[in-house]
């Protein structure tokens, strides 16, 4: 097993997490040795121009292979992948990109002697057997959804390997993930990222789940920060690899309606849950992740007031210039 992460490849690199962790990996490892990767979504115009992109398809082993070989890739982020509220209405898609793509990924890092696997997992591996609140990281994973389902498989997989082949995987449990730059693509929290570009536009939102629906969530810097860390974490030192709890802050709908209405004092929320409810209840309130701290040193920086208040300058500018919506 080589040590150093020179070659980065990020699947799903167009997705709302992949774009900001591509353009962070960029700076940080400089820009020509961070290959993003998309399967159908135009990447941006930054992500295009600031390093090599290709589209390539995860559930097909040769479409990796290409790009592995010509930058000579030696550590994936592996973030392509089907999230919750998708995933119900296409279960045997979920299945077939969360499972195929990651097993694929974990049969190159073999094949081709990598240094590094990161294959992230969420909330969702939880169900509603697990205890609710302050939910720790070694407990009950019987989850109600396809897509929690190809997350628990995808975090026994990954310590599979770690056991059996000695790869070096490393995973963990992202909570609802907010963000200004991309929007998040078919999730169970989207709604929390929607709330905040519906008050600047419109004054007014109507959310999918109840008013008293709490969940963990993170703001975008630490999710970064977070991933990264754990990827630059001493191996010796790790205990657990593929399923760390990762926490920072967790609200309920209307506490975040409630945070966005100091900074907009006229704006409306109306609740009028959908299918998204079931899955929401099914996922735990709040999260234990003292072992992600001992061992390999997280600590959140951001809680809501501070991310409402950035977010809403970020969306309040882009509004204002008429490029709300990103392409
Ligand atoms: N944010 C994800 C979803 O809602 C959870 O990992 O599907």
């Amino acid at each position: 097993m080589k040590a150093e992460m020179k070659n980065i490849l990020v699947t799903g690199a167009v997705g709302q997490i992949g774009s900001e962790l591509t353009m962070a990996l960029r700076k940080k490892y400089g820009a020509d040795n961070v290959v993003a990767t998309g399967r159908k979504t135009e990447p941006s115009q930054e992500l295009l121009d600031s390093g090599p992109f290709y589209f390539i398809d995860v559930t097909e082993r040769a479409s990796l292979d290409v790009v592995i070989k010509k930058h000579n890739i030696d550590t994936i982020y592996h973030m392509a992948a089907i999230l919750s509220a998708v995933g119900e209405k296409h279960p045997h898609l979920c299945w077939d990109v969360n499972m195929n793509g990651s097993i694929n990924v974990l049969d190159a890092a073999i094949d081709y002697n990598m240094t590094r696997v990161i294959i992230p997992s969420s909330i969702a591996a939880f169900g509603p057997d697990t205890p609710i609140e302050n939910t720790p990281n070694d407990t009950i994973l019987r989850p109600t959804t396809m897509y929690g389902v190809t997350k628990v498989c995808g975090e026994r997989l990954g310590d599979y390997f770690v056991q059996k082949f000695g790869i070096d995987v490393r995973g963990l449990r992202y909570p609802g993930i907010i963000s200004a730059e991309t929007l998040p693509g078919g999730g169970t929290t989207d709604y929390a990222v929607e709330i905040y570009y519906k008050a600047v536009e419109d004054g007014k939102y109507t959310c999918f789940v109840s008013e008293d629906t709490r969940l963990p969530m993170m703001y975008m810097p630490d999710c970064i920060d977070a991933t990264i860390d754990l990827a630059e974490a001493d191996f010796a030192k790790l205990k657990h690899h593929c399923d760390f709890n990762l926490a920072s802050m967790s609200f309920s709908a209307g506490e975040l309606a409630a945070s966005i209405k100091k900074y907009i004092p006229d704006f409306e929320v109306k609740y009028d849950p959908d299918y998204r409810q079931e899955i929401a209840d099914s996922w735990p309130s709040s999260i234990d992740d003292s072992v992600a701290r001992q061992e390999w040193g997280w600590k959140p920086e951001w809680n809501l007031d501070k991310m409402t208040k950035d977010m809403l300058e970020k969306l309040r500018k882009r509004h204002r210039e008429g490029r709300l919506y990103k392409k």
